[in-house]
C-alpha cells in the first residue's frame, strides 16, 4: 500500500478527527464572532444582501453601505421596485457594481419566481450568484451542508494541510479545495461553520501574521507545527502591468465635464468619473501644459495605474459623446465611482480653501 504524502496526511488527519475541528471552531465562534447586523437578526434577504456586498470587499467597508440599503430597501419587493439609479446610488463607492446590478435583477426574479430558491444548485441560477454566494446563502439561510470556499477559507485549509502546491490563482485553489472543505461541513449548523470558517480567515488566520496562539484549531495545524504557516498557500506571482493616464479637470461657467461610462460597459456602467484626457479631446503634445491638481496610484486587477488629475481649458461647443457638464451643485446627486468621489471631493474642498484650480 502506497504511503500518503505530507499534503494528503494532512488532510486525512483533519478529516479523521473531523468532529472535533467542528467542535472547536463553533465553540469559538459562539463566544468570539464579531456582532454583525446580518447575524444578530437574521433573514434570508439581509443574509443575499450581505452576501453580494462582501463579495471581494471587507466587513468594516460593507457596514455602513448595508446599514443604509436596509433602511432604504427593506426587502425583495422593494428593491425590485427601486429605479436602477436609487440602487447604483446606494452602492456608490463600494465597488464591483455589477453586483448592485445583479442584486437588483435577483430580487426582480424572486419576485417573479414567488418564491425563492431553496438549494446552492438553485441559487446557482440567479444573476451574480457564483458557487462561494450560493453555498453561503443555501448553508446560512437553509441549512444545506454545503461548503464556501474563497480566499480566506483556502488559507485556512492550506495552513491546516500544509499543502505546498503552487497554485496558478485563487480560483484554482478554491477548486483544488473545494473536496475536503464540503467535507468538513456537519450536517448541522452548517451556515454557522461556514461563517466561523469565514470569521477565522479574517480575525485569525490571517495573510501575514497569523494569530495562533488564539486559534482554536490549532491542534489540527500542520503549518503551525511547521513554524511557518505564512508559506501557506502558494500562489504563482503575478506580473504586475504599469500604466499611466492623465484626467482632464475642466470647469465652465460652474460646472464640471465628465465622462458616463456606457450602460454595457463591463465594468462602472452608468457611473461617472473625471475624463480620460483622451475623452476629453486633449492633444497628447498637450497633457504636460495642464497644471497638475492631484496625482494618485492605485490598482485594479493586475494593473498599477498613476492617475494624474491636470486642469485644461474648457473644450468649446457641444460635449463630445459620453461626455457631460455636470453642475458643481449637483454632483453629490450623481453617481460618481468612488476614487473619483474622494477625488472630486478633495479638489473642490482645496479649491474652496483657496487653491482653485484654473483653466
Ligand atoms: N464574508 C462573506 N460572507 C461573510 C459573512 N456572512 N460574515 C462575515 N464575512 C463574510
Amino acid at each position: 500500500m502506497r504511503t500518503p504524502g505530507r499534503k494528503e496526511a494532512g488532510a486525512l488527519s483533519l478529516e479523521v478527527h473531523r468532529a472535533d475541528f467542528q467542535k472547536a471552531l463553533l465553540t469559538w465562534y459562539r463566544h468570539q464572532a464579531r456582532a454583525l447586523p446580518w447575524r444578530e437578526s437574521p433573514s434570508l434577504y439581509s443574509t443575499v444582501v450581505s452576501e453580494f456586498m462582501l463579495q471581494q470587499t471587507q466587513v468594516k467597508t460593507v457596514l455602513p453601505y448595508f446599514a443604509r440599503w436596509i433602511a432604504e430597501l427593506p426587502d425583495f419587493a422593494e428593491l425590485a421596485r427601486a429605479p436602477a439609479a436609487r440602487v447604483l446610488k446606494l452602492w456608490e463607492g463600494l465597488g464591483y457594481y455589477a453586483r448592485a446590478r445583479n442584486l437588483h435583477r435577483l430580487a426582480q426574479a424572486v419576485q417573479e419566481r414567488g418564491s425563492p430558491p431553496r438549494t446552492a444548485q438553485d441559487w446557482r441560477e440567479m444573476p451574480g450568484v457564483g458557487p462561494y454566494t450560493a453555498a453561503a446563502i443555501a448553508s446560512i439561510a437553509f441549512g444545506e451542508p454545503v461548503a464556501c470556499v474563497d480566499g480566506n477559507v483556502v488559507r485556512i485549509l492550506a495552513r491546516l494541510t500544509a499543502d505546498g502546491t503552487e497554485f496558478r490563482d485563487g480560483a484554482t485553489a478554491a477548486k483544488a479545495f473545494s473536496p475536503v472543505a464540503g467535507r468538513l461541513v456537519p450536517a448541522h449548523n452548517p451556515g454557522d461553520h461556514n461563517q466561523a470558517m469565514m470569521e477565522l480567515g479574517a480575525t485569525v488566520c490571517l495573510r501575514r501574521a497569523p494569530h495562533c496562539p488564539s486559534c482554536p484549531v490549532r491542534g489540527h495545524c500542520a503549518a503551525a507545527r511547521t513554524g511557518n504557516p505564512e508559506a501557506y498557500p502558494r500562489l504563482a506571482q503575478k506580473e504586475v502591468i504599469l500604466q499611466e493616464l492623465t484626467r482632464a479637470w475642466c470647469e465652465r461657467s460652474g460646472s464640471l465635464l465628465l465622462h458616463r461610462v456606457p450602460s454595457g460597459a463591463r465594468r462602472l456602467a452608468d457611473l461617472h468619473e473625471l475624463p480620460t484626457a483622451a475623452q476629453a479631446g486633449i492633444r497628447p503634445q498637450a497633457l504636460e501644459t495642464g497644471r497638475l491638481l492631484a496625482k494618485h496610484v492605485r490598482g485594479i486587477a493586475r494593473h498599477r495605474i498613476t492617475e494624474s488629475i491636470r486642469v485644461f481649458a474648457a473644450p468649446g461647443g457641444r460635449p463630445r459623446p459620453g461626455l457631460c457638464w455636470v453642475p458643481l451643485d449637483q454632483i453629490e446627486a450623481i453617481t460618481l465611482s468612488g476614487p473619483h468621489r474622494r477625488w472630486v471631493r478633495e479638489i473642490l474642498s482645496a479649491s474652496r480653501a483657496g487653491q482653485a484650480p484654473s483653466a
